[in-house]
């Protein structure tokens, strides 16, 4: 497990570090956790905060939409299971939703180290012993455990959950059809056709091509995707 001065550098591509944890659904292996499925990792800065409460809150409404897109959630704040397990109830109180994926206790910071989930410098985001806070950092993982996408916020900012769903919806996109989706691509709007497909091959793979330049082709694809 990385310390704070061995905080690997992540990127787009790196293979999701393994880590041992305890979580509100008990102790997992996380490359054990991932198997064959999606995961999308996200942390919080801290228990029984505002922002943070709204955001697990939403994300447990949201656990079915997820699930049918084959991704599994998993949660991380910097607190205890104890603080945990009250916070849940408190969430259930104050959004209605149950949270029911595990969020991993990282009291020590020693999964946020691992995953580079702390502020440079900013010495307003400290927990009561002056320890930064862990930021607000999303991280897609596919079932081949490479890391696709890596969102980073600040404390101050409540992520978009409708977004971190167009991402998975984006990737899986992708990954299926060899397209890629342009600017606030949502599904059913026209995707582009992978810059490394020829044109008169998409011709034949795709329904429908609209050339715009030779390096911008639109497509659609079925509804049922
Ligand atoms: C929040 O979740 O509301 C929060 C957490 C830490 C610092 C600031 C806000």
């Amino acid at each position: 497990m990385a310390t704070e001065v061995e905080q690997p550098r992540l990127r787009l591509g790196s293979i999701a570090p393994n880590f041992k944890a305890e979580t509100t659904k008990g102790p997992i292996d996380f490359h054990e956790f991932i198997g064959d499925s999606w995961v999308i990792l996200f942390s919080h800065p801290e228990d029984y905060t505002p922002v943070c409460t709204t955001e697990l809150g939403e994300m447990a409404r949201l656990a079915p939409e997820f699930a049918k897109r084959g991704v599994k959630l998993i949660g991380l704040s910097a607190n205890t299971l104890d603080s945990h397990e009250g916070w849940i109830k408190d969430i259930k109180d104050v959004t209605g939703s149950l949270v029911d994926f595990p969020i991993i206790a990282d009291k020590e910071r020693k999964v946020a180290y691992l995953y580079d989930m702390i502020d440079y410098q900013d010495t307003t985001n400290v927990d009561e012993k002056g320890i930064a806070f862990t930021i607000r950092s999303v991280f897609f993982i596919d079932p081949k455990k490479v890391i696709r996408t890596i969102l980073s916020y600040p404390a101050s900012t409540g992520r978009n959950s409708a977004e971190i769903l167009r991402i998975i919806d984006s990737l899986q996109t992708g990954d299926k059809h060899k397209v890629t989706t342009p600017i606030n691509w949502v599904p059913g709007d026209k995707v582009i056709v992978h810059p490394s497909i020829k044109t008169d091959d998409a011709k034949k793979i795709f329904p429908n091509v609209e050339i715009v330049k030779p390096y911008l082709r639109f497509t659609t694809l079925p509804e049922v995707d």
